[in-house]
């Protein structure tokens, strides 16, 4: 029986791949925060099954501690400052984690376990402002908020230990992937929660920012399965990990809509454009300069060919398939939502 040892647990990733470890017979391991009201987050119903290491990315004797513990045969490291945006507003905090912290947890594995083999969880953030056709693994970098570039660091420093020290170390580059699990400041789960609180008469309007963006999203189920296939290869080597379609969040807006029974229709443009419903007349998505970021991707879609042909990854879910979940999630989850 093999030992993980998964950093972020408790969020999106962390939860769908412990799931699937488990279902694989792993004994599983995660590192987690220690918080003012004891929370597992999106693992609360896996306590009982996995052993929870309380530990920091930024504190390296907890990262020690934690593979002592867990001994594993395979560390994903999936724990970041994971939202864009909050990246510009605590651009040190976000640094420390995403990328020394990647390099306080591969310092502790080359000192305390060194044959563990090693996921760094990277991202289409490194491709940021230059590529507006599919990226893949050859695709020349350019980051666009300090959450891309600490993550670039992240990225150099896996494959460093790789190339220096002859560990098993590699990232995965993975596209927008999303859920019912996905964090409500992230704009999917933004908008198919607000819908929620609209169709309930909670809330009048949406309100969000630059909705031209256009991201290459999959369902989180199907991607943390690249991960493990990752590491069940003879040698660590990058991959890309995408559906190879790109969608703005206007049109993932729109669905989303359309599957709660509006007929939502867009006017007017930049700032000035408003969504709406043309069964009640009213106005029920508007823009607002705040979520503008100070730096923007304008366009993100990913060719995921390698992935396919070598680690014979595929993905199930389909851009209509995902906002069809996450809309009647929320909707069905709606009163334990706000609660
Ligand atoms: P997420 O839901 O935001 O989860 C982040 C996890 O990291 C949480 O468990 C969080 O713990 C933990 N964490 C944050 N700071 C930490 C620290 N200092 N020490 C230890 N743990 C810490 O993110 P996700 O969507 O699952 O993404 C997983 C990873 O993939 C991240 O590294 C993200 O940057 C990367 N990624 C995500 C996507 C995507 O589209 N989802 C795409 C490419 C790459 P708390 O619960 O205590 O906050
Ligand atoms: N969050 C948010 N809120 N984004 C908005 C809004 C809004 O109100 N309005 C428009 N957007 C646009 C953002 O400007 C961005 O272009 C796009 O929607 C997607 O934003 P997010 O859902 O916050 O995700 P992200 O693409 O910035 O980052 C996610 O994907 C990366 C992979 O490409 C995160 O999961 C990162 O951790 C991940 O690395």
């Amino acid at each position: 029986m093999k030992n993980a040892l998964i950093t972020g647990i408790t969020g999106q990733d962390g939860s769908f791949l412990a799931e699937l470890l488990l279902s694989k017979g792993y004994n599983v391991y995660g590192l987690y925060r220690r918080k003012s009201k004891q929370d597992y987050g999106n693992i609360n119903h896996l306590v009982n099954k996995v052993t929870m290491i309380e530990g920091d990315l930024t504190d390296q004797p907890s990262l020690i501690n934690a593979l002592k513990i867990s001994q594993p045969d395979e560390v994903y490291n999936l724990a970041a400052q994971s939202f864009v945006g909050t990246s510009f507003t605590q651009p040190v905090y976000t640094t420390e984690i995403d990328a020394l912290g990647v390099l306080h947890l591969l310092e502790a594995i080359r000192n305390t376990k060194p044959d563990a083999k090693f996921y760094q969880a990277s991202t289409s953030e490194l491709f940021g402002g230059l590529n507006d056709g599919l990226c893949n693994e050859n695709t020349p970098f350019y980051p666009r908020s300090p959450y891309g570039i600490a993550k670039q660091f992240g990225h150099w420093i896996t494959i460093n230990y790789r190339e220096s020290y002859n560990m098993f170390a590699c990232a995965g580059i993975l596209f927008n992937h999303e859920s019912e699990r996905r964090g409500k400041e992230f704009v999917t789960r933004k908008i198919t929660s607000t819908l929620a609180a609209i169709k309930n008469g909670d809330v009048d309007c949406l309100e969000l920012g630059n909705i031209s963006a256009k991201r290459d999203w999959g369902h989180a189920e199907d991607y943390v399965k690249a991960m493990w296939m990752m590491l069940q290869q003879d040698k660590a080597e990058e991959f890309v990990i995408a559906s190879g379609e790109t969608h703005s969040v206007r049109e993932f807006t729109q669905k989303a809509f359309e599957y709660a029974g509006y007929d939502l229709h867009f006017e007017g443009e930049g700032i000035n454009e408003i969504g709406i419903d043309a069964k009640s007349g009213k106005v029920i998505v508007r823009i607002n300069s705040e979520f503008y970021r100070p730096a923007e991707v304008d366009i993100l879609i990913g060719d995921a060919s390698k992935a396919k042909e070598r680690l014979l990854w595929s993905h199930d879910v389909s851009f209509d398939e995902l906002v069809r979940r996450m809309v009647s999630h929320d909707l069905a989850s709606y009163k334990q939502l706000i609660t």
